[in-house]
């Protein structure tokens, strides 16, 4: 059990992509029925990628809007980057935003894995170090683009996004109870094997497992907690699909009305790491209440799989942290694509070079080549340069 009472996320922020399909324009190409997609699963679009834009760049993009509320970087002694669709089995995602944020050399960056959950495992570790190094800031980021096969039943569950937040002590956003229960069992409800660009699942299974696995994670928080049902104020999930979350709550929490917390998951679907904690900036941004002094039950699920049931305490002063005008900015400024463009997008076929930056990204760093399987970013604002000194810029070897 984690000992911290006063340690959880200073500052919180997430990207996706600019350009969107909307699930009425997948059903009518798919022969489906939209009420499927919309009462049924519970989602209206669904967040789609062009080639030049990629789990670091929307990583840098929410992490620049994280710090901008630190006043000083140096603190930030650890970068952790969760994912489920790294691009190299090798190399951390993580330097490549420790690179863009200018952070300083004796900061440390890695990866962690663990589907859906390895957000939350993310959180956990940088709790341990805040709490073992006092004054220390960790970058906890989880971005994943997610990828089924065409005409599969996971298609319209598509999606991606990145979160990215500041785990310190003296929190102003929320501050995490001590407590938690897990669930880890080996299953094989979703999985993606090395080589292969989309995920496999058994959609089935992996439903009843979420449902399963969030019974005994959550009676273990209660166990722990010695808390009841009723004092958790609003509840937050994974969200693969919003329609899962409501079946949890409808199951769990028949009280509790999820509604403000799947705003954003229903307009920017499955985003596996970052969609736990999605639905918690949509719940702080769209709630009327004031949620300041309130518990936040969270509900993380990964396949594999490992569940987690944890809670926290809303800080007084979250408003004067929100994002909440630039969020909904976001997602109404997003462009909407057509079947044809969607189909272009999924080959995802990367530039042989886009020095020029042909799509409309979301921040302000691009995908624009990759030499020998060498992912090459840029900045927009070094478009005028060569590609050649951008690329040579970026990793410091000109
Ligand atoms: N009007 C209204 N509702 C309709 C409808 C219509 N015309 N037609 C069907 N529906 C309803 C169905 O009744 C069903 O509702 P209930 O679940 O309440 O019964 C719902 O729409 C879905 O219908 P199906 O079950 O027939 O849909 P499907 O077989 O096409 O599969 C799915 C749906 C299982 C969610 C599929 O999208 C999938 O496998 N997704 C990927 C796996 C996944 O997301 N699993 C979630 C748990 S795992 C996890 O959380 C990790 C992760 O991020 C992946």
């Amino acid at each position: 059990m984690l000992r911290d009472t006063n340690i959880g996320i200073d500052s919180i922020a997430f990207s996706t992509s600019r350009y969107f399909l909307p699930l009425s324009v997948l059903a009518e190409h798919r022969s489906v029925d939209y009420r499927k997609y919309c009462d049924g699963i519970g989602q209206i679009a669904m967040s789609v990628f062009p080639p030049n834009e990629d789990i670091v760049t929307i990583a840098v993009d929410a992490a620049q809007k994280a710090i901008s509320f630190i006043d000083n970087l140096d603190a930030i002694d650890l970068v952790i980057f969760a994912t489920e669709s790294s691009f190299d089995l090798s190399k951390a995602a993580a330097i490549y935003v420790h690179n863009f944020l200018k952070l300083k050399p004796s900061c440390t960056a890695f990866d962690i894995k663990q589907a859906c959950y390895s957000l939350t495992a993310a959180i956990k570790m940088a709790r341990c170090f805040v709490q073992s190094n006092p004054g220390s800031k960790v970058l906890v980021i989880g971005s994943d683009i997610v990828k089924y096969s065409p005409n599969s039943s996971g298609e319209p569950t598509q999606g991606g996004a990145a979160v990215a937040a500041v785990i310190s002590e003296n929190p102003r956003i929320i501050a995490f109870e001590p407590y938690s229960g897990v669930h880890t069992t080996d299953i094989a409800d979703f999985w993606r094997p090395s080589a292969a660009k989309e995920a496999m699942f058994d959609g089935r299974l992996s439903a009843h497992n979420y449902l399963e696995s969030l019974k005994f994670a959550l009676d273990e928080y209660l166990q722990k907690s010695k808390l009841a049902l009723a004092d958790l104020d609003y509840v937050c999930f994974h969200s693969p699909f919003n329609k899962m979350a409501t079946k949890a709550a409808r199951q769990f929490f028949p009280e509790k009305d999820v509604l403000d917390a799947s705003i954003y998951n229903a307009k920017i679907g499955n985003s596996c790491s970052a969609s736990l904690y999605i639905s918690l900036i949509s719940l702080l941004d769209n709630c009327s209440e004031n949620l300041g002094g309130k518990r936040i039950g969270l509900y993380s699920y990964g396949s594999g799989s490992v569940a987690e049931y944890f809670s926290g305490i809303v800080c007084d002063k979250y408003r004067e942290m929100s994002l909440a005008l630039k969020n909904q900015e976001l997602l109404d400024s997003r462009i909407e694509i057509s079947f044809d463009e969607y189909e272009q997008f999924c080959a995802n076929v990367i530039p042989a070079s886009d020095t020029k930056c042909s799509y409309q990204n979301v921040g302000q760093v691009f995908l624009s080549e990759m030499i020998d399987g060498y992912r090459m970013y840029q900045l927009k604002e070094q478009i005028n340069k060569s590609s050649v000194d951008n690329c040579f810029n970026m990793l410091n070897i000109a």
